[in-house]
C-alpha cells in the first residue's frame, strides 16, 4: 500500500536528517527532492537553459559531485521559481509518492502542492539564526571561511526568494504537524516526527 509522508520546510531546518530517519524507521523510500531543483541549478550555472535542464534530467544529473554548494543552492532557488521547471519535476515525484513500500519526500511544496493528499504531513523548522548557525558550524568543518553573517545572509535570501515566489511557495500545508527543531537535539527531533506519524497510521 502508498503511505507518503511529506516533509517540507527551510534550509538547515534539519529536514533532511529527519526525513532519512523517518525512512529508515517505517522501512520506506525517501526522496530529496532538493535534489533535483539543485542538478536542475548546476545545470543551469554549466549554461544549460534551466527549463531544457528540467525537462531533460537524468538521474546521472543527480550524481553531480558539487550538488550540496552553495552556489548550487542559489541557483536552485533561482530556478525553483520557474513555473515550467517545477511542472517538469512534478510526475517524477508523484510516481516516487506513490510507491507499494511507502514513501517519504521532503522538499518546500510536498504537502501543498505535490502530494496534498498525503497521509502525514510534517512542517519542520527553527529560527533563521538556529539554522544560520548549523550551516555555519558544516561549512567551518569542510574549510570555508565565510563569516556568520554572510550565512545567515544567504539563508534569509532563500527562504523569502522561496517563500515570497508565486508559483508553489514555501509554506506549511494546513493539515501539517509543525515541529521547531530550535530547541531539539536529533533524537528529540526524530522523535517528534515518528511520533506524529504515527497518529496518522
Ligand atoms: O532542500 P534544498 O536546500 O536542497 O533545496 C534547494 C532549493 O530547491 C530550495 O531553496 C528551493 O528553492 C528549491 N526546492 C523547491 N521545492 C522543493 C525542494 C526544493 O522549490 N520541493
Amino acid at each position: 500500500m502508498p503511505f507518503t509522508i511529506a516533509i517540507d520546510g527551510p534550509a538547515a531546518a534539519g529536514k533532511g536528517t529527519i526525513s532519512k530517519a523517518v525512512a529508515a524507521h517505517y522501512g520506506f523510500a525517501h526522496l530529496d527532492t532538493g535534489l533535483l531543483y539543485r542538478a536542475v541549478g548546476a545545470r543551469m550555472l554549466d549554461g544549460v537553459e534551466p527549463i531544457e535542464a528540467a525537462q531533460t534530467l537524468t538521474s546521472k544529473d543527480l550524481e553531480a559531485p558539487d550538488l550540496r554548494s552553495h552556489e548550487v543552492a542559489q541557483a536552485a532557488s533561482k530556478v525553483a521559481a520557474i513555473p515550467e521547471v517545477r511542472e517538469a519535476l512534478v510526475d517524477f515525484q508523484r510516481a516516487f509518492a506513490q510507491r507499494q513500500g511507502g514513501a517519504v519526500l521532503d522538499g518546500r511544496d510536498i504537502g501543498t502542492v505535490i502530494c496534498p493528499e498525503a497521509e502525514a504531513k510534517l512542517y519542520v523548522t527553527a529560527s533563521a539564526e538556529v539554522r544560520a548557525g548549523r550551516r555555519y558550524k558544516e561549512l567551518q568543518g569542510k574549510g570555508s571561511e565565510l563569516s556568520f553573517d554572510a550565512v545567515l545572509a544567504e539563508v534569509k535570501e532563500r527562504d523569502a526568494r522561496d517563500s515570497e515566489r508565486a508559483s508553489a511557495p514555501m509554506k506549511p500545508a494546513a493539515d501539517a504537524v509543525l515541529i521547531d527543531t530550535s530547541e531539539l537535539s536529533i533524537e528529540d527531533a526524530v522523535a517528534a516526527a515518528i511520533h506524529a506519524v504515527d497518529a496518522k497510521r
